[in-house]
């Protein structure tokens, strides 16, 4: 063996690999130049045919040459790989500055969010919540609310009737008559809020929408008053219009309250009607069968429209009814 082959060996072990340009070519000049079959394997399995003396010197060169290709393997292995991976880095960059495609979420519609938010105010309180249905007989909605057919009360409220009239079915005009359908199902003492939508024959204009919702809230128990219901109407309030919050109980009429009152606010420096109420007429307590020498009752209804436009100014009821995002988005998600 000649040690002039042997530099050779070395010289095109290391030109072989410095001219990889990616890791796959030095694969396959390391297989040529290192591998099984290349001139130093050959040399180095060769060495087993030699004397002992010989064994030794060549030996020691073998194993010289096998550590130098070894080492500009190595070199050119680590500079690739470098390489490559700053390239992968910049071709798999992500630009966080590129707007995302958005997915609008669902949201509720600022009626729902008030009218959840009225229902856990008072279900802390221990009420529960009622609801009944939006096509109401004639009955409920005014007969057994003390309204009676000729009774000129009933042209208070523009009625939708349902055909054939016979029928005697209405769209509920307001959520009084779930008062009713709670006193003939429950016995007292009732502490009962009916959120729901009704129907009035009303122009849409700037405060009056055709379709619209209130809540109600009926309480019949042992020595209730009208302390019980200007408390509650008060907490109620202060709750929906914060802290500082007036209220007034203005004598008024309702069929089914004596005595009755609209309720005012004295919100942003004005008063403002916010609904009805009163003591509930026993009336229509005995209508209910319910025992009017033991019980007496209270309650009230409001428009959740009204109580979202004074309190968020809101100076248009088309904007509450239109759907508009642009609108409802200003109320937040409240999922
Ligand atoms: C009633 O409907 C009574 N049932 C309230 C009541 C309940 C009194 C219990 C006593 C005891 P009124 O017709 O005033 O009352 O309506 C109550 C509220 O509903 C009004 O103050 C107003 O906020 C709202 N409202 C009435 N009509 C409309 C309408 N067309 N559009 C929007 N809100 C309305
Ligand atoms: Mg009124």
């Amino acid at each position: 063996m000649n040690p002039a082959d042997v530099a050779s060996w070395i010289s095109d072990a290391q030109s072989a690999f410095t001219a990889a340009t990616d890791l796959e070519q030095l694969k396959s000049a390391r297989l040529a130049h290192a591998g099984d079959k290349s001139p130093i394997a050959l040399a180095s399995r060769a060495l087993g045919t030699l004397s002992a003396d010989q064994k030794a010197s060549v030996g020691k060169i073998i194993g010289e040459a096998k550590a130098e290709i070894a080492k500009a393997l190595a070199q050119q292995t680590a500079k690739l790989e470098q390489e490559r991976d700053s390239r992968v880095l910049l071709e798999e960059i992500v630009d966080i500055t590129l707007p995302v495609r958005r997915a609008h979420r669902g949201g509720l519609h600022p009626i729902s969010i008030i009218k959840n938010e009225i229902s856990d105010f008072f279900i802390e309180q221990g009420f529960s919540v009622e609801e009944g249905p939006e096509l109401e007989s004639g009955w409920l909605n005014f007969d057994a609310l003390n309204i009676p057919a000729d009774h000129p009360a009933r042209t208070m409220q523009d009625t939708f009737f349902i055909e054939p009239i016979e029928s005697g079915l209405v769209l509920r005009t307001h959520t009084s008559p779930v008062q009713i359908r709670t006193m003939l199902a429950q016995e007292p003492p009732i502490y009962v809020i009916c959120p729901g939508r009704t129907f009035r024959a009303d122009e849409l204009d700037a405060t009056h929408s055709p379709v619209f919702h209130q809540v109600e809230g009926l309480v019949v128990d042992k020595g209730i008053t009208m302390a019980h219901l200007k408390g509650t109407l008060d907490n109620f309030a202060r709750h929906m219009f914060g802290p500082d919050v007036t209220t007034r109980l203005r004598p008024s009429f309702f069929p089914f309250t004596e005595p009755s009152a609209e309720v005012d606010i004295f919100f942003n420096n004005r008063w403002i009607e916010w609904g009805g109420c009163g003591m509930v007429n026993p009336k229509v307590l005995a209508t209910c069968g319910i025992d009017t020498d033991v019980y007496t009752g209270f309650a009230f209804g409001m428009g959740l429209e009204r109580t979202l436009m004074v309190r968020h100014g809101i100076t248009d009821m088309h904007d509450i009814v239109e759907g508009d995002l642009r609108f409802t988005r200003q109320f937040g998600v409240g999922l």
